[in-house]
């Protein structure tokens, strides 16, 4: 029987990205952005979207009864939201980080379906456990809570059979900024000596994590969170020192 994903995120980045696996691998997918999709976007076969705002709590209720009815219990439920508009940034990020994914989990939880795999993953950042320049302090207070409520739901939803996970990516390349990094010849040739992979990381790799640890592959990785650096971390500092 087909899969229920429902994918929070999922027009831009990493999120459109597994929007395009799960529509290959024949999945109904349901995906939430505050804005509709492109055109392109809109042709994928068994894709579904709605546009509200994760903060507008009765627009999330009445978009969620909307889904639910259309395509079924869920199987997949996948975060990806991140507070990207002009107001208090602090406010911004703990509403749409924290409070939406909580808020969303809590209404979703008895409306997955009945099979042995189900599974939410959350996306964070490093910057849930380091220090990224530019990014606000309430992105990383943001980050750091919703590992954090990933272990929390982990052990809540453990006894439904629900898996639980995060995933921590590094800056990566995505469709979105892919013409701002081969631009840039010099921060190019830094990545590439710092991570031993020897390029950056990109949405589709974040993609494939997500994707793999939704499926029953993994059944035992609950509580899980996978830092996607290519190997950046293990590195000693003075391999980048004074670059
Ligand atoms: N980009 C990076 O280098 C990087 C690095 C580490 C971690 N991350 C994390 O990875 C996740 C995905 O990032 P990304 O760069 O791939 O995607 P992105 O370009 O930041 O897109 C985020 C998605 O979330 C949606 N969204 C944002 N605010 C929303 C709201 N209030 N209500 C409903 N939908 C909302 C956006 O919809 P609209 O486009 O319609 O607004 C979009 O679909 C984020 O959580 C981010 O913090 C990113």
């Amino acid at each position: 029987m087909s899969k229920h994903s429902l994918i929070i995120g999922g027009t831009r980045g990493i999120g459109r990205e597994l929007v395009r696996i799960f529509s290959e691998q024949g999945h109904a997918v349901s995906v939430i952005g505050k804005r509709p999709p492109s055109e392109e976007d809109r042709q994928r076969k068994n894709v579904s979207f709605w546009a509200v705002d994760v903060t507008d709590k009765p627009g999330v209720n009445t978009t969620l009864a909307e889904i639910l009815a259309q395509n079924g219990r869920l199987d997949y439920l996948v975060f990806l939201q991140r507070f990207k508009s002009d107001g208090d940034k602090w406010l911004g990020e703990i509403q749409t980080s924290l409070t939406a994914t909580k808020e969303i989990i809590e209404a979703l939880a008895a409306h997955f379906s009945d099979s042995d795999d189900r599974s939410i993953v959350a996306v964070s950042s490093i910057a849930d456990e380091f220090i990224a320049d530019g990014q606000p302090a309430g992105y990383h207070v943001g980050k750091a809570g919703l590992w954090h409520l990933v272990r929390y739901f982990a052990v809540m939803l453990a006894s439904k059979g629900i898996r639980v996970n995060c995933v921590s990516p590094c800056t990566f390349v995505k469709q979105e900024n892919q013409a701002f990094y081969s631009q840039n010849e010099k921060l190019r040739n830094l990545f590439k000596l710092v991570i031993p992979l020897g390029r950056m990381g990109n949405a589709v790799d974040s993609a494939n994590v997500i994707a793999f640890l939704c499926s029953l592959s993994p059944p035992l990785s609950r509580d899980k969170r996978s830092p996607l650096m290519a190997g950046f971390l293990c590195c000693r500092r003075s391999r980048w020192r004074g670059k």
